[in-house]
């Protein structure tokens, strides 16, 4: 068991892992909060163009997604449990589960934008062409889906970041340490 809140570097995950974790985090965020603004704020307030947003910030996370499970499997630091059975086959599964989610999302994602036969750019910079038929009816289902998966995203994150403050708080050991930025 890790006693100090920031453990000994050899203990931290690489600087690389810490960094595509907390872009994955700020991108999930904002992927979550720009839907919930265009669709439900006031029409007068002109937000519409934040599906653009989302788009180009789904297109970021997915490029961020895959950079971030080559290097797990290439060269990220991988590190022992904490020290109780439970919690690492707890932790194992949940952080599975949060990979398969966001995989499912992208997917989900770049498939209904496709479908949807619209415009796949980012932030203007250039598009994705697109790879598949416009078929509105398929698209709403994967629309459908997509909402879903994406409340399943936060609703998972947020038992782990529950969990990681667990740790800190009451455990007092040096599991949130070891994702924290280096200071
Ligand atoms: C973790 C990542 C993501 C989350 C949490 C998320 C969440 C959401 C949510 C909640 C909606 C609203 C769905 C509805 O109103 O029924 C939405 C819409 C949408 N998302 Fe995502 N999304 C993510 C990633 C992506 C990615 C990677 C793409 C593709 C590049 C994408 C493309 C879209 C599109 C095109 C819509 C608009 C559908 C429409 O109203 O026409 N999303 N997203
Ligand atoms: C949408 C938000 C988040 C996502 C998608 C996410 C995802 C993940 C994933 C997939 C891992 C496993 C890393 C690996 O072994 O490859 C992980 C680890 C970790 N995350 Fe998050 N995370 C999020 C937010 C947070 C927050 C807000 C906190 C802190 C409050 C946090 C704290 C941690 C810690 C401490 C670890 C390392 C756990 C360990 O070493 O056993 N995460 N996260």
């Amino acid at each position: 068991m890790i006693k100090t809140a920031i453990p000994a570097a050899r203990d931290r995950y690489d600087r690389v892992t810490i960094a595509f974790h907390w872009l994955t985090a700020l991108a999930v965020l904002a992927l979550f909060c720009t839907p919930l603004l265009w669709n439900n704020a006031p029409r007068s307030w002109g937000l519409r163009y934040l599906e653009g947003v989302h788009v180009s910030l789904g297109i970021a996370l997915a490029v961020v997604l895959v950079a971030r499970l080559a290097w797990r499997v290439l060269a990220g630091r991988k590190l022992g449990g904490t020290g109780s059975r439970f919690n690492d086959i707890a932790s194992h599964v949940v952080h599975g589960v949060l990979y398969l989610l966001l995989v499912a999302q992208v997917g989900l994602g770049f498939g209904l934008r496709w479908l949807q036969g619209e415009e796949f750019s980012f932030f203007g910079l250039f598009s994705i062409p697109s790879v598949l038929s416009p078929d509105r009816a398929t698209a709403h289902t994967l629309e459908n889906l997509h909402n879903i998966v994406g409340w399943a995203i936060i609703y998972v994150a947020a038992a782990h970041a529950a969990a990681a403050l667990y740790h800190r708080y009451v455990l007092k050991d040096g599991v949130l340490g070891r994702m924290a930025p280096a200071r």
